[in-house]
């Protein structure tokens, strides 16, 4: 039997691959590299000294589907897939809610056709909204500012329903906080195609000379320092997250939200200063204005994850600037 994960050849994906072959999961990777590439995938074998099978193409591809599903035993899915540029997705309504949604009901109708009722779905922290008081707790009424984030909260219903008409059925909708880092080996990491709108792909970039300054959205935030607080996740932590996820699926039916994080916040300027220490690099920066839709905080309360995953973060913002730096500041 093996766990499909979609989007595996991308930023999450590929460390979560790397977790779940490391523990014995015989794994398939559908991919169709719209923001990620085929190295990845060697960095995957690389690390882990295992080989699996590799699908190139789009979730949408319903004949694809089929021999995905014909071709392997299929027991459950991790479901990384789709777009996740918050700014692109309000110039590009339509393409967000058609690869995201659509390309999750292909997903769940192929499930469907093959008997396969687990799914584990990459939600986000952004499904709190903009007026939740933090630290956000998964029974928090959700809504969303932009179309991706719209997109988080629709297949959260879609599941939730999937799993109502379907007692079998198993969804473990996971909701990451900020991931950063990247593999020990720097043989994996964050890749963004072009300019980079979160911020520690930013400030590698700076790091390494390719930009000259960091801009701060806005120092007059109610926050210690004025500037934006964020709930930042080493990525392995994430992805041994899913493991547990996994694992709690297999013997637990229904729709459950669980928050990943790790329950504490980082300023910008806090951020700046542990990346200065961990890559030995100036990092400047200009405060400019407030950036359209951000929030001031955003931290969660990681107690569910600790108690129905039996999951905490273990890494450190020290742990995931050093990882970072290692893996970008090669490439
Ligand atoms: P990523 O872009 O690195 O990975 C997504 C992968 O999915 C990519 O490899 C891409 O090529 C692939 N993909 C996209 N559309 C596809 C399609 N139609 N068919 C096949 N493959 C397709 O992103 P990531 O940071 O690894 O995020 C993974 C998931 O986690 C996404 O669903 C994202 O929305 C969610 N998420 C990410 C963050 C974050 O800050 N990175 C935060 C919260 C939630
Ligand atoms: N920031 C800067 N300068 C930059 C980029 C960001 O000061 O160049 C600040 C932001 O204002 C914010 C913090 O850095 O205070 C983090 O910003 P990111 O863009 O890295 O992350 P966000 O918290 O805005 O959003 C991210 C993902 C969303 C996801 C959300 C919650 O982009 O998709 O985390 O998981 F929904």
């Amino acid at each position: 039997m093996s766990v499909l994960v979609t989007g595996g050849a991308g930023f999450i994906g590929s460390h979560t691959a790397v977790v779940l072959l490391d523990h014995g999961e015989d794994i398939v990777i559908l991919d169709n590299f719209s923001n990620s590439s085929p190295d990845m995938l060697d960095g995957i074998r690389r690390i882990t000294g295992k080989d699996f099978k590799f699908y190139e193409g789009d979730m949408r591809d319903k004949a694809l589907l089929d021999r995905v599903f014909t071709e392997n035993k299929i027991e459950s899915v991790i479901h990384f897939a789709g777009l996740k540029a918050v700014g692109e997705s309000v110039e590009k309504p339509l393409e967000y809610y058609d690869n995201n949604i659509n390309g999750t009901l292909c997903i769940l109708e192929a499930m469907r056709k093959y008997g396969c009722k687990i799914m584990i779905f990459s939600s986000s922290a952004t499904v709190y909204g903009n007026d939740n008081p933090v630290p956000f707790v998964e029974g928090m009424k959700t809504s969303a500012t932009n179309p991706y984030g719209w997109t988080k909260v629709f297949i959260e219903h879609i599941l939730e329903g999937v799993c109502e008409s379907d007692k079998e059925f198993s969804a473990v909708l996971l909701r990451y906080f900020n991931p950063i880092g990247a593999h020990k080996s720097g043989l994996i990491g964050e890749k963004p195609n072009g300019i980079p709108n979160n911020i520690m792909p930013y400030i590698m970039k700076v790091a390494a000379g390719e930009y000259d300054h960091l801009n701060v959205f806005g120092d007059d935030y109610d926050t210690p320092d004025g500037t934006g607080v964020r709930d930042y996740i080493h990525v392995v932590d994430l992805a041994n997250g899913h493991l547990s996820a996994l694992e709690y699926a297999r013997k637990n039916k229904g729709a459950e939200a669980v928050n990943l994080g790790t329950g504490k916040g980082t300023s910008v300027l806090e951020l700046v200063a542990a990346v200065e220490k961990a890559s030995d690099r100036k990092i400047p920066y200009v405060i400019t204005a407030r950036r359209p839709g951000d929030i001031a905080e955003c931290y969660a309360d990681v107690s569910k994850a600790k108690r129905v995953l039996n999951w905490q973060a273990q890494y450190d913002v020290d742990d995931m600037c050093a990882d970072n730096a290692r893996w970008a500041l090669k490439q």
